[in-house]
């Protein structure tokens, strides 16, 4: 039985899942590590709300846990050492350099970790892919672990994460399923049945599911690929609907009601975010392509086509609207994260808009409920268009949602939070310039009642 589990990677995967894992297992220790000391700190600061990512639910999990079997330290080698079970939850950013730049997973720290393991390991160790990885990574780990080790066995796991941000903790509780990949031969299926012990103490056994570990991988990238395909395919059909006259709020909810379509994933938007959808989808590409596979790589590639269609236009139809020019204007931004309920920005759509608002001089300011001035700066430099200067002139970021619309000519919803529903929307409209514009990137605010107030708004996908 598993007594000791390490995952190196505090991350927004790595986290939580430890948590739960730590507080469902309360006879499992479980040790989060990471180099980045400044992470690892904060997942340590004495007020629990403090931890470095935000997630419904996820400091009361902390709270019971920490200090009791959850720990997290920078020490990764004696946690490597002392673990029977090893989660590799590191980060798998698309390569920016070298064959398969911008489109291939860089697996650089994979292999590090891999490395790490097998000098640090003497004893018997599972190893757990808990990234996203291509398929075909396990051999390759498994390659540096037993030819670099210290004659030690490895079992190599592949146990793809689905949480999504803003409901991880949720989903970790109650998972449509938990899928588990390994070996064929008896100590695969051995490795294979120590990780279903783990999850069987709160999962239930009919939603715990076992494959070969080709197929564990392949299928992580390709329930991304389908999801953002949704998001892609009724983003398409929004730009119709405005040509048209349809509504793309009743075409989703017409078809959603078809079971085999199903209601979820249809929401039309300024465009999909996050850090895997594109990563994961531009991945699968590279692999098809590398298989010769050309009409299946591009038949994915289309998706992110779309996505990157979707935010410019949202983008382009803010500067047509306000009169061909947005030089000098304030546009406000409510929400700077990818969705609702997290901190994170990575690839967020609202980091392309401003840019391309920002290089038509527009000026912006920004009010994020949990994002703040340093990241936002942090996002718009990363995309190197412009000096940092001109970024930091360019973007201003307020905490007050009213501040950020005052003498604004137009507002942008950018992140779906459900507080900007609640605002007083007559006090806003009193205080920007007329014509007062809204831009829904996210359909969320009451046209009727803001057209009533007298705002011209905008949605995605009706007229
Ligand atoms: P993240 O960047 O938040 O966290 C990764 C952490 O790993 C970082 O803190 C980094 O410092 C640490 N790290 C990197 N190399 C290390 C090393 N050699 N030793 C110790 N620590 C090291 O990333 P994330 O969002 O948690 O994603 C991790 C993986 O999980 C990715 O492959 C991603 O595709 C996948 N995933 C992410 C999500 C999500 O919602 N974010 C969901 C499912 C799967
Ligand atoms: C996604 C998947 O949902 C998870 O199952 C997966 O584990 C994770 O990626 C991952 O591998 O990282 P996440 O990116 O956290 O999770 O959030 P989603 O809820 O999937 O939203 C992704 C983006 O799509 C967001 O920008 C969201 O606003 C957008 N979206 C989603 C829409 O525009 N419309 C929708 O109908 C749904």
């Amino acid at each position: 039985m598993i007594k000791n589990i390490c995952c190196i990677g505090a991350g927004y995967v790595g986290g939580p899942t430890m948590a739960v894992i730590a507080q469902k297992c309360p006879h499992i220790k479980v040790t989060v590590v990471d180099l980045n000391e400044k992470r690892i700190a904060a997942w340590n600061d004495k007020y629990v709300n403090n931890i470095p990512i935000y997630e419904p639910g996820l400091s009361d999990v902390v709270a019971e846990a920490r200090g009791r079997n959850l720990f997290f330290s920078t020490e990764v080698d004696k946690a490597i050492d002392e673990a029977d079970m090893i989660f590799i939850s590191v980060n798998t950013p698309t390569k920016t350099y070298g064959v398969g730049k911008g489109m291939a997973a860089d697996l650089k720290y994979i292999e590090l970790c891999a490395r790490q393991i097998a000098r640090v390991a003497k004893n018997d160790k599972i190893v757990v892919e808990k990234s996203t990885l291509p398929v075909r990574t396990a051999s390759a780990i498994k390659d540096i672990l037993d030819n670099t080790g210290n004659g030690v066995q490895f079992q190599i796991l592949s146990n793809p994460e689905f949480l999504a941000e803003g409901t991880a903790v949720e989903d970790l509780f109650a998972p449509d399923r938990v899928l588990i990949g390994g070996d064929t031969t008896p100590e695969g299926q051995k490795a294979i049945q120590q990780l279903v012990d783990i999850y069987a103490n709160w999962v239930p056994n009919d939603k715990i599911l076992t494959t070969n570990v080709w197929s564990s991988e392949l299928s992580k990238l390709t329930a991304n690929a389908f999801l953002a395909q949704r998001v892609s395919s009724i983003n398409a059909l929004s730009e119709l609907c405005e040509k048209t006259g349809a509504d793309v709020n009743e075409v989703a909810k017409a078809i959603g009601l078809d079971s085999r379509i199903g209601p979820k994933f249809l929401k039309a938007s300024v465009g999909f975010g996050g850090s895997c959808f594109q990563k994961d989808i531009l991945n699968l590409v590279y692999i098809a392509k590398s298989y010769g596979l050309n009409e299946v790589a591009d038949y994915w590639e289309q998706v992110v086509i779309m996505n990157d269609h979707q935010k410019r236009r949202f983008a382009k139809n803010i500067i047509k609207t306000l009169y061909n020019t947005v030089s000098g204007k304030k546009i406000a931004f409510l929400g700077w994260a990818f969705k609702k309920d997290t901190n994170d920005t990575r690839e967020s759509a609202a980091i392309f808009v401003a840019d391309d608002l920002l290089s038509e001089q527009a000026t912006v300011t920004v009010y994020d409920p949990k994002v703040d001035s340093a990241q936002i700066q942090f996002d718009l430099n990363y995309l190197e268009t412009r000096s940092e200067e001109a970024n930091n002139k360019g973007v201003q970021t307020v905490d007050n949602p009213y501040e950020a619309c005052k003498d604004a000519h137009a507002i942008a919803v950018l992140t779906e939070w459900d507080e900007f529903k609640t605002y007083d929307w007559q006090k806003i409209y009193d205080n920007m310039l007329k014509p007062a514009f809204v831009f829904d990137g996210r359909n969320i605010l009451n046209k009727e009642e803001l057209e009533k107030i007298g705002f011209i708004y905008q949605g995605i996908g009706s007229r």
